[in-house]
């Protein structure tokens, strides 16, 4: 199965195809330039994207802006995927997707959004690496939100960003401290929700001393603790905290103390892993958690498990024949209160460990837990009762099964190419289409599904899926959201006098619905010397090309809307001068592609030095090595390993000074690193 990976290097040894070359069965748009908008194609050429024919990093460059995202493939594409919620154009806005690409094949990571046919809307690579990007609502306006900030290679610190509509930071939250006058502890990626009360729920880890006696026999123990908060936005007051280890035994999750684990404070034992929180209407919370395989209803007034669906202390029967409720290492739960039901994206896999075939969104719908989340006759946290020390599981299980509430799959949703995500995904119902558009985490690629029968309506790669054994790019949530993007920024225009055109594009504009060219044919005076010239061209794109006639001096190009009113003006150009656009900052990368490269290269001559010195040795020493044989194979392939073991690349993606630009446009720069762990978020 590997063998074709390697294909896939020795094809970018050889050399990439130029894009110019690749010819996607339907370029996007007759008006933007070869490379730019997705590939569109089948399942047999999309075998080729993956493999690195179009590049390890097939991206989209353009003339007009200074950042290229990368290139998705289309495997599928129905209408669906792209229907608007109004038929009436005259919506502001539209249903975009909000991703963020990150590792090697990802040209410069940055929030992204795409429109549904996968070309550019807005990307903003100042951010570097953002996760769970999204819109949220607080006090009626849409937000942009993600977090950004240091990922320690299984969880994050950092803050959570909320952008306007003009994409300016507004709100910037962090976790409150525990306690008055203690430092404030720093936000994790996994989960930053924003509720109808104008607060915010977020997800915290936080490493601490520990006794692991029960179960581990390490007094002096260290775990990483998985915490929540809920806290106000206007005011950051703390409302709620939690914390795992009160409610949940460490010995209770799925995930194996690895060894060397649990005994050092630079080794914590993970034993949680909280990565999705929710609110109800009653006041409780839904935490997700990968290391015990269970999603949990926590009393908001007391912090205790109400209930738990899937791991060691399950509260439900499972009416689908074990399938509602053996989940392993899911992420993204999310409770629909209306239909009673619970999202959940299903790994089916912790990293290495594989429990499944592929990943499954779910949808499980829960029966018997009350308004109030309480579970009728019956105190599930009893049966997480520490000082217990080991549950007698049998006893439980023999309760009454007419009281005991239950656990239904309604719907599973697998990838077409019944992808397996180690780590990361996500899940989300749209109403609207009646469909659900579900992430694949560590597999850079998101389905869109019908909703009632489960069939893939779209079909989606972000980058290259060939090399996600090498986890060169993931992503780890996909969202669909109407979103109204109004930049304070200009449209912005590129003159290519070779070519007779000037490119324009508006980084984040989703309200331009046709590009108007001006020109003067003169080349001092203002406004007033502009005139239109040909009629306006439709945005089909990010980028359009608009034809220059030979008698303008300078161009520029009006953005007009759906009433065909001008949104903006971008900076007039001379047609006589190639524009230079400046390139979008980005933090850099500790470790670059070439590097990546170049770290390969230089295994493979050690692997062949090491080949040669062996048969020159059994053809020089015949005799000796007749009877010495073993040895000096063993040595040589000792070597060989050594060296390779340092000159091979960590499959981490290292970072490092992570600027943000805050309200103020102060900048703030963080050291950040990508340690090189096998576990991800
Ligand atoms: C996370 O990484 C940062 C930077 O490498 C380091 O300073 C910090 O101590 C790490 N945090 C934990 C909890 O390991
Ligand atoms: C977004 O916030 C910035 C900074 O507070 C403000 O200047 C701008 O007008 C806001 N944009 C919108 C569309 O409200
Ligand atoms: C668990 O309970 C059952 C039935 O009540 C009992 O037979 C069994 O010995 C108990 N097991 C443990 C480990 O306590």
């Amino acid at each position: 199965m590997q063998s074709r990976w390697w294909l896939a290097l020795l094809m970018q040894t050889i050399g990439q195809v130029p894009l110019s070359a690749a010819s996607p069965s339907s370029p996007s748009s007759s008006s933007s330039s070869s490379a730019t908008g997705p590939f569109l194609g089948t399942p047999d050429d999309a075998f080729w994207y993956d493999l690195g024919w179009y590049g390890v990093r097939p991206l989209q460059h353009f003339a007009s802006f200074g950042a290229s995202p990368s290139r998705p493939y289309f495997l599928l594409h129905d209408e669906r995927c792209s229907a608007k919620k109004s038929i009436d154009d005259t919506t502001e806005g539209e249903d975009l997707i909000f991703v963020a690409p990150r590792g090697l094949s990802v040209g410069t990571p940055a929030p992204t959004i795409y429109d549904t046919r996968g070309n550019l809307v807005w990307m903003d690579t100042q951010w570097g690496q953002a996760m769970g990007v999204t819109v949220q609502q607080y006090r009626g306006e849409d937000f942009l939100t993600f977090w950004h900030g240091t990922d320690n290679g299984t969880f994050g610190e950092g803050k959570y960003y909320m952008l306007n509509s003009s994409y300016d930071v507004v709100h910037t939250m962090q976790p409150a401290p525990l306690s008055p006058g203690e430092e404030p502890l720093l936000g994790d990626l996994h989960d930053f929700v924003i509720t109808d009360e104008g607060t915010a729920l977020m997800t915290i880890y936080q490493k601490r001393p520990y006794d692991l006696t029960a179960g581990y026999g390490i007094k002096s123990g260290w775990i990483f603790d998985s915490l929540f908060q809920e806290v106000d936005i206007a005011t950051g007051k703390l409302i709620f905290s939690w914390r795992a280890s009160d409610h949940f035994a460490i010995h209770d999750t799925l995930a194996p103390l690895k060894r060397g684990f649990g005994r050092r404070s630079d080794k914590a034992f993970d034993f949680f892993h909280i990565n999705s929180l929710g609110k109800t209407s009653t006041g409780d919370y839904i935490v997700s958690s990968r290391y015990m395989c269970a999603v949990a209803c926590i009393s908001g007034s007391t912090g205790a498990v109400l209930w738990q669906l899937g791991g060691r202390h399950n509260s439900f029967a499972d009416i689908s024949s074990g399938e509602a409720t053996n989940m392993h290492g899911q992420h993204h739960a999310v409770w629909h209160e209306d239909t009673q039901e619970l999202t959940v994206f299903d790994n089916g896999a912790f990293d290495k460990l594989t429990m499944a075939a592929h990943s499954r969104a779910l949808r499980v719908r829960l029966t018997g837990i009350g308004g109030d989340n309480e579970i009728d006759d019956e105190d599930v946290d009893e049966s997480h009762d520490k000082t217990d020390g080991k549950n007698n599981e049998s006893g439980e299980e023999e309760d009454d099964d007419d009281d005991q509430p239950t656990a239904e799959l309604v719907q599973a949703y697998v990838s077409p190419e019944s992808l397996r995500a180690p780590s990361q995904g996500s899940v989300q119902i749209l109403d609207a289409t009646d469909t659900v558009l579900v992430g694949w985490g560590h597999v850079p690629a998101y389905t869109e599904f019908s909703a009632d029968e489960g069939k893939p309506l779209c079909n989606v790669h972000l980058c290259p899926l060939g090399f996600t054994w090498l986890g060169w790019c993931k992503n780890y949530r996909v969202f669909k959201h109407h979103w109204v993007g109004r930049p304070s920024t200009l449209p912005s225009a590129a003159m290519r006098p070779d070519k007779k055109a000037v490119y324009v594009s508006w980084n984040g504009a989703t309200e331009v619905r046709h590009w108007q060219l001006e020109i003067a044919t003169i080349m001092t005076g203002g406004d007033a010397q502009f005139t239109k010239h040909g009629n306006p061209v439709e945005k089909d794109g990010f980028e359009a090309r608009l034809a220059v006639p030979s008698e303008a001096k300078r161009v520029r190009i009006a953005a007009l809307d759906v009433n065909g009113l001008v949104l903006a003006y971008s900076a007039a150009v001379s047609t006589s001068e190639k524009t230079v656009v400046p390139v979008m900052y980005s933090p850099p990368l500790k470790e670059t592609m070439r590097q990546v490269v170049f770290q390969y290269a230089a295994f493979i001559s050690l692997g062949i030095a090491g080949a040669v010195v062996l048969v020159y040795l059994a053809v020089r020493h015949r005799v000796a090595i007749l009877t010495r044989a073993r040895k000096v194979t063993a040595l040589v392939i000792t070597a060989v390993i050594a060296v390779a073991a340092r000159v091979l690349p960590s499959r981490a993606y290292k970072y490092e000074a992570l600027p943000t630009t805050t309200m103020s446009g102060m900048t703030e720069l963080r050291t950040g690193e990508r340690q090189g762990s096998r576990q991800e978020v």
